[in-house]
């Protein structure tokens, strides 16, 4: 979602703030903006669309060394100029940008800003004027900033200039991601350390409520009343070339591509000095206590932990809930007396996990997050962290990371292992091995994309037990990317209804990888013939027909999802390549949902 970057220090920031925001394009936005401090002055400049449209209205005379830039993903109003950041105060004082929704907008319009003419529909101008306000009535700025803080209800992480003193960048964050990264001579802000990496890996992790003080010298953390914090930098675990597409067409390609590699990390991450498996004891031991393993999650996270509840339940002997996060708080399922929650977050920002993670936190509850950013609020807000070594994911589109939370829950739940055993370290290379045969098969994707898919208006994935799991993740993939509505259906479920959706060429793709259900899946694959459907099989080698259209090696049935997953990848990005469509940037989509 919304993207913040912030420069202080001696180079010009047009490039570094355009630069920064386009290392946050991923996160999904709608419009773009930048503030520029110029000769007491502030600049600027807003664009629906893309960091290419702010490109082309932006003033190239222009320069300054003190700048923040946004990229807004639209919630309080439709995405255009006027919307879109910075916003400025009414004597044009401050311009601020905002990431986050502040909720009682109304109340504070009411209460403090009536005689105030507003310009935008947004929730974060008023921020902004009750900056301006506060000043007005003989705050200092800093004061102002803490004072405006303690009357917002909601999220926020906020970049404001003040025209009175061009050598200040302030910042503030309440339950929105906001890193400060510290240079030579320069400081920064950003959503993440992708934003900076460029220029530093060397961060400040900003907690709730607190707020910035920074100049190019210097950078001063504040508790929300005024109370200097101390605390140490980190360095992020990527470099600037993990967040460049290399010579691939599209980041999703290049991610998809990765991981067999991310599969071999992840065994050597988790592997002690001899090689065996190494998870850190007190996350074991927790897994071992609890009486039920709760997992979390939303999305492609969800999918994963689908997968992971049958290796919990069939390798740990542990039983498992998934619980999608958003309907947590609202269904609570009937909890044990000692549950565990698991919380699946590629970004580790995901508002609706974090809503679940803060109940029951207060509940008493312990609390694992898997993630794949070291330092995201649900890692520091649990009691451990599992992280997945993926490196940054880019496209919007979950790729990499899903086939990690996959392979990461294989460990926890081989290294718990109550019931059977498993060589994961073993499997798991084999599948790093199969899943590079399977990215050598991609015309054959490309082809199949072009004959079932480009055309259709719909589409079915199809597939009993764990292929079922993996059938719903397929259908997201090749949905959000290629906008075909498609849906992942348990194949013995589909004559009790949804059969009556299938005509003449709806394309249904069936997934077998299981012994044990490949004959009944393989009976309504003739169903769906039978009714005019075009079929497709992916199958395991061992399962496999002479007409089936791709076909996995050998791997072990219990991981056989990280192998079948990769064609549907594929399939996905080839249908939305041959319909033109924005593979990396899929529309209304954000990579990192921070509201729920
Ligand atoms: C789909 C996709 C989303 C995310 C979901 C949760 O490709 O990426 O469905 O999986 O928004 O995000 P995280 O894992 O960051 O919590």
């Amino acid at each position: 979602m919304c993207g913040i970057v912030g420069y202080i220090g001696f180079e010009d920031v047009k490039e570094i703030i355009l630069g920064g925001l386009e290392k946050l394009e991923y996160r999904g936005y709608d419009s773009a903006g930048i503030a520029i401090a110029n000769n007491n002055n502030v600049y600027v400049c807003k664009e629906k669309g893309r960091i290419k449209d702010l490109r082309g209205c932006l003033d190239v005379n222009v320069t300054g060394t003190l700048g923040i830039g946004h990229t807004r993903w639209a919630t309080h109003g439709v995405p255009n100029k006027i919307n879109s950041h910075p916003h400025q105060s009414c004597t044009k004082r401050f311009t601020l940008v905002h990431n986050g929704i502040i909720e009682n907008e109304n109340e504070l319009r009411e209460k403090f800003l009536k005689d105030i003419e507003f310009t935008s529909d947004t929730d974060t101008e008023v921020i902004v004027q009750l900056i301006e306000k506060f000043v007005s009535e003989g705050e200092e700025v800093e004061l102002a900033i803490r004072h405006t803080m303690s009357e917002l209800e909601g999220s926020y992480a906020l970049a404001i200039l003040d025209k009175e003193d061009m050598n200040t960048l302030y910042a503030a964050k309440n339950k929105t991601p906001l890193l400060a990264g510290k240079g030579e001579g320069f400081n920064m802000i950003g959503s993440d350390a992708m934003a900076m990496i460029n220029y530093t890996n060397n961060f400040y992790e900003i907690e709730d409520k607190e707020f910035l003080k920074i100049t190019k010298e210097k950078i001063e953390i504040f508790t929300i009343y005024g109370n200097k914090v101390t605390r140490d930098t980190y360095t992020a675990d990527i470099d600037a070339s993990d967040t460049e597409k290399g010579t691939y067409p599209h980041y999703m390609m290049k991610e998809i591509e990765e991981q067999p590699f991310v599969i071999r990390k992840i065994i050597s991450e988790y592997s002690d000095e001899n090689g065996d498996l190494f998870v850190e004891p007190e996350i074991v031991e927790n897994v071992k206590a609890c009486d039920k393993l709760y997992i979390i999650a939303c999305g492609t996270s969800y999918h994963a932990g689908l997968i992971g509840k049958q290796f919990f339940e069939k390798i740990a002997g542990k039983p498992t809930e998934v619980v999608i996060a958003s309907e947590f708080i609202y269904n609570m399922p009937l909890l044990t007396e000692k549950p565990l929650f698991l919380f699946i977050s590629q970004s580790g920002e995901t508002a609706d996990c974090r809503a679940v993670l803060v109940k029951v936190k207060q509940m008493g509850f312990k609390t694992l997050t898997l993630t794949n950013v070291k330092g995201s609020t649900l890692s520091r807000e649990s009691d451990n962290t599992l992280l997945l070594y993926a490196g940054p994911e880019i496209a919007v589109a979950s790729t990499k990371a899903y086939t990690a939370q996959i392979a990461v829950l294989s460990i926890l739940a081989a290294k718990v292992n109550n019931k059977i055993n498993i060589d994961i370290f073993k499997e798991l290379g084999k599948i790093a091995y199969t899943m590079e045969t399977l990215c050598d098969d991609k015309d054959n994707y490309k082809e199949l994309a072009e004959k079932f898919l480009v055309k259709s208006r719909n589409c079915f994935y199809i597939g009993r037990s764990m292929d079922y799991f993996v059938c719903l993740e397929a259908s997201l993939k090749l949905k959000e990317i290629s906008y075909i509505q498609t849906e992942g259906f348990a194949a013995g479920e589909l004559k009790h209804g949804t059969i009556a959706l299938i005509e003449h060429d709806t394309p249904v793709i069936a997934v077998i990888t299981q012994e044990s259900i490949n004959l009944n899946t393989r009976s309504n694959i003739k169903e769906v013939k039978a009714r005019g459907a075009a079929t497709m099989v992916i199958s395991l080698k061992k399962l496999s027909n002479e007409t089936d259209d791709i076909v996995i090696d050998d791997v072990n049935e219990l991981l056989s999802p990280l192998a079948a997953i990769i064609p549907a990848q594929y399939l996905a990005y080839y249908a939305a390549l041959l319909k033109g469509c924005d593979i990396d940037k899929p529309r209304n989509l954000a990579k990192s949902v921070t509201v729920e």
